[in-house]
């Protein structure tokens, strides 16, 4: 479909590993959260029966992981931090009472985003290590058992805290109207990228001019 008003802005392919990542991080979290309470074992029933969200989770988790490095080696040249990052913090303000008078010079991800990538990144490592070290069916038994308890808490910390991101995350996508649309169908409209993202939108047209591309069919 071509659209002279839209840009790419999210590839098939990411769109893809981001939703099939949407699903298996909340049957992991929410089987997760069933062990932290007597009162939330129900949520355990995401994956049938008790007993298979013990099996199942560790896998999801390593889905998880794998499904983020994914999305790390597609966006992280993204959301390198840059100079022009301190325009954006000092005008924090003014972003969050949603005012777009001033040029922030932001890039494809704002810093605020970008702080997010790096968090989520070093929370699903601190998952991963801790969560094979407490993997019972196959890693467990080479670890000391005080060790084995330290990965516990530290696993569960840190599932708590990528929790309580992804719960800022979801806000923030949903606060600014158009970016889930985006995740869905891939495109933007340049009146959202000139907005939001006014270097990107920049970078994407001299991109369309100098490779004469037409509008919209820039991948
Ligand atoms: C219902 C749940 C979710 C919604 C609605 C959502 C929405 C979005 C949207 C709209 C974007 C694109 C932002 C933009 O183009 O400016 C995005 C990017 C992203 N999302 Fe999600 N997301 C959800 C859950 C998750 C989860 C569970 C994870 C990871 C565990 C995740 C990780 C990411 C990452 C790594 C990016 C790329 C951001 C960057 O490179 O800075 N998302 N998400």
């Amino acid at each position: 479909m071509r659209n002279e008003n839209k840009i790419v802005r999210n590839r098939f392919s990411e769109r893809a590993c981001h939703w099939t990542l949407v699903v298996c991080f909340f049957m992991v979290a929410m089987s997760g959260l069933s062990w932290f309470f007597p009162s939330l074992s129900w949520l355990s029933s995401v994956f049938g029966t008790p007993q298979l969200a013990r099996e199942l989770h560790p896998f999801f988790g390593v889905a998880v992981f794998l499904l983020l490095v994914y999305l790390f080696v597609r966006f992280f040249h993204h959301n390198l931090f840059e100079k022009t990052d301190m325009l954006w913090f000092k005008n924090v303000k003014g972003v969050l009472m949603n005012e777009h008078g001033a040029k922030l010079r932001i890039g494809k991800y704002n810093a605020g985003q970008k702080i997010l990538f790096w968090s989520i990144m070093a929370l699903i490592c601190a998952l991963l290590i801790t969560g094979l070290v407490a993997w019972r069916a196959y890693f467990s038994g080479y670890f000391p058992i005080p060790v084995v308890r330290f990965a516990l808490l530290f696993h569960a910390l840190a599932g708590v805290g990528l929790m309580l991101l992804i719960i800022g995350h979801i806000y923030l996508a949903l606060w600014v109207k158009g970016s889930v649309s985006a995740m869905l169908t891939g495109y933007v409209s340049r009146a959202w990228a000139k907005q939001h993202h006014d270097r990107w939108y920049d970078e994407v047209s001299e991109d369309e001019k100098s490779l004469g591309v037409a509008p919209g069919d820039r991948k």
